[in-house]
Order: structure tokens, then sequence, then C-alpha cells
């Protein structure tokens, strides 16, 4: 049966991925309504053939709706999911708004998806884009010996910060132009752009602060990757280390990932077991542009890890876009459609 579905957030860099995979996937939709801010409502966007016209999401009715994917900032998803799902629609919720919410299950469409038994408030959180591109490869690897501890560091793309941070980052390149060269030298060379966005300059730079701090000197992407890795693999314990780092990469966000477990697995196992993973593919090289508008998460580099009795290290690489948003979110909604 085709599903009347909506999209908050439709005009920005999440939801316009939102809107393209629903397309690209066949998802079974009957009607599609586009909200967003009073900015951009009125204005027409293209859904397989037809120009569907924005609504702003304030003042819209949501009455007739079954699946909402909502991509809009937290704010937004607080203030309007719960009036949606009223209304008597299922959202699915890419903030991270609900994520810590008990009542509202955190899935990983191939890792988790009996969490979507439970969902009282009739909202479902998609995970943060960074946990996200992890999941699929240590499900498997946490169902095999038992994950008992997490060290992690990432290097994320600024399309993680939406359409802002495309911006900045091809501003400030452009502003290098072809004197990049001299930074071999100086790092304070006047051609360099003022920071925005971040506190110093993205473009030829490394980042390790991806914007607010939070509890013990970590990042609030530190904590939510420590937080929903808990929730999603169901370990409430897990002891979780992580640093995050923004590099200047358009998309796909890596991630260096130093596994400890409770059972013996070796690198044959590990490798075996990947292999076959759902929306996981081995790569020698796992690296941004690979990941880049690819659906699976590509992992490689797994190697034993020394320092403890069973661990593993390897690096994995997912579209931040796709899977680390978009896709997972549709994909929970394919779950949901018993497809
Ligand atoms: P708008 O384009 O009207 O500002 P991105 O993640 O690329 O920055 O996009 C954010 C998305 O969230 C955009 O579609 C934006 O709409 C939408 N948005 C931002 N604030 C609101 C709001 N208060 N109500 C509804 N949609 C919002």
């Amino acid at each position: 049966v085709p599903l009347n579905v909506g999209v908050v957030g439709a005009t920005g860099l999440v939801g316009s991925m939102m809107r393209q995979l629903l397309e690209e996937r066949d998802f079974p939709v009957g009607t599609l309504r586009l909200f967003a801010s009073a900015r951009s409502a009125g204005s027409q966007v293209d859904f397989k053939g037809e120009k569907v016209t924005v609504e702003d999401a304030a003042t819209a009715d949501f009455a007739g709706l079954d699946l909402v994917f909502f991509s809009a900032g937290g704010s937004t998803s607080k203030a309007l999911a719960p009036k949606v799902a009223a209304a008597g629609a299922i959202v699915i919720d890419n903030s991270s708004a609900w994520r810590s919410d008990p009542d509202v299950p955190l899935v990983v469409a191939e890792v988790n998806p009996h969490a979507l038994a439970n969902m009282p408030k009739g909202i479902i959180a998609n995970p943060n884009c960074t946990t996200m591109a992890a999941m699929p490869v240590l499900g498997p690897l946490h169902e095999a010996a038992g994950l008992k501890r997490l060290i992690v560091a990432t290097y994320q793309a600024v399309s993680g910060g939406g359409m802002e941070g495309i911006d900045v980052l091809a501003r400030q390149i452009a502003a290098v132009g072809d004197k990049g060269a001299a930074l071999a030298f100086n790092g304070k060379a006047d051609f360099l752009p003022a920071p925005e966005k971040w506190a110093v300059p993205i473009t030829n730079n490394i980042v390790p602060l991806n914007y607010v701090l939070g509890e013990d000197g970590y990042t609030e992407e530190e904590l939510k990757l420590r937080d929903e890795s808990r929730r999603i693999l169901g370990i409430p314990d897990l002891p979780v280390s992580g640093t995050c780092v923004r590099v200047p990469v358009f998309t796909g966000h890596g991630l260096s990932i130093n596994a400890e477990f409770e059972r013996p697995i070796d690198v044959e196992t590990a490798l075996a077991l990947l292999g076959k993973a759902p929306g996981v593919v081995l790569s020698d090289v796992p690296n941004a542009l690979e990941a880049t508008g690819a659906d699976p998460v590509f992992v490689g580099r797994v190697r034993p890890d020394r320092t403890v009795d069973h661990g593993l290290a390897m690096f994995v690489v997912g579209d931040n876009l796709r899977k680390g948003a978009a896709l997972n979110a549709v994909q929970i909604g394919e779950v949901l459609c018993g497809r």
C-alpha cells in the first residue's frame, strides 16, 4: 500500500538526500509532502518528475500523513515531532532530539531493527552519522565475540555540518587557491580565510573540536558516539573513548577503531563475518571518496590489536549523508513497510 510521506527539512542537505533516496529506492510513496521553514515555504521541488510545493512546517496541517522524516535540527524536532505523531504519522527523526529517550527506539536498520517493536511515542530516532558508520561493522563482531571496550578516532567530513559546512570549506579552499604550498612553512599565512563554523580554518587543517564541549572534556559528538553505541548494540555500560576530528573532506566519515572483545576473535574470522555483513563491503584502502555516493560502509586495515587480550584494529568509512543520515532513515521506513 502506498504511504502518505512527509519530509520536514526537505530543502536541507539531508532532507534533499531523503527525497532522492525515496525516488531511487522506489519507496512506496502515495503522496509526498515537503516541509521547511517559512523562508522556503512556497518554493517548488522535483519529485519523480513532478513539482511539489514546500510548506511552512510551523503552520502546516499534518493530518493524513503515514510516515514523516525529520531532518531540520534538534529544536524543530523537539517541537514538531510530537505534534506530527499525534496527528497519526510515524516520525523518523534524524536529529539528536530524541536519541536518548527510552521511549524512542534508536535504530540502525541492519543492526537492531527489533527495537522498532517498542515505540510508544510514534517516534523513531536515527543515529548520529559518525556512530552510524561503525554500527554495521561492530554489530556482527559484537555478536560473535562480545564487545568489551571501544577506542575510536574519527576523520569527519564537513557535510556532516549541513549545507553550511560544504559552503564554508568550498569558500576556504577557493580563498587559498594556488597559494597552498606556502602553508608548508607558515600556518598563519595572510591569505588564510578567517575561521567560520569551526574555531580555526577547516581548509588544509585538522580540527579536533567538533563544536560543543560536554562532560569530562569530551565533545557532544564524542559523547553521542559513546551513548548511541551503547544503546544500539545493547551494552549499557560499554566503555567508549572517542576523539572526533573534522577534516577538509566534503563527504565521507572515516573512523579508526580499536575494539576489545570478551572472547578471542582473529582477523580471518572477523573478515569472514564482515564479508557477509549486510551494508558492509571489505576494502583494501577504505577512503572517503570510495564511500561518497555509495550505500554500504567500507571496512579494511583489519588487524590484531595486541595491546589487549582480544583486540582488533580497523578502519571504517561511510557516506555521512547516505548511511550516516538519509539512507538509514529510509531503510527504517522500509523495515516498517515490511520490505
Ligand atoms: P529552510 O531551507 O527553509 O531554512 P541543512 O541541514 O542543510 O542546514 O538544512 C536544514 C533544513 O531544516 C532545511 O530544510 C531548513 O529549511 C530546515 N529548517 C531549519 N529550521 C527550521 C524550522 N524552524 N522549521 C522547519 N524547518 C526548518
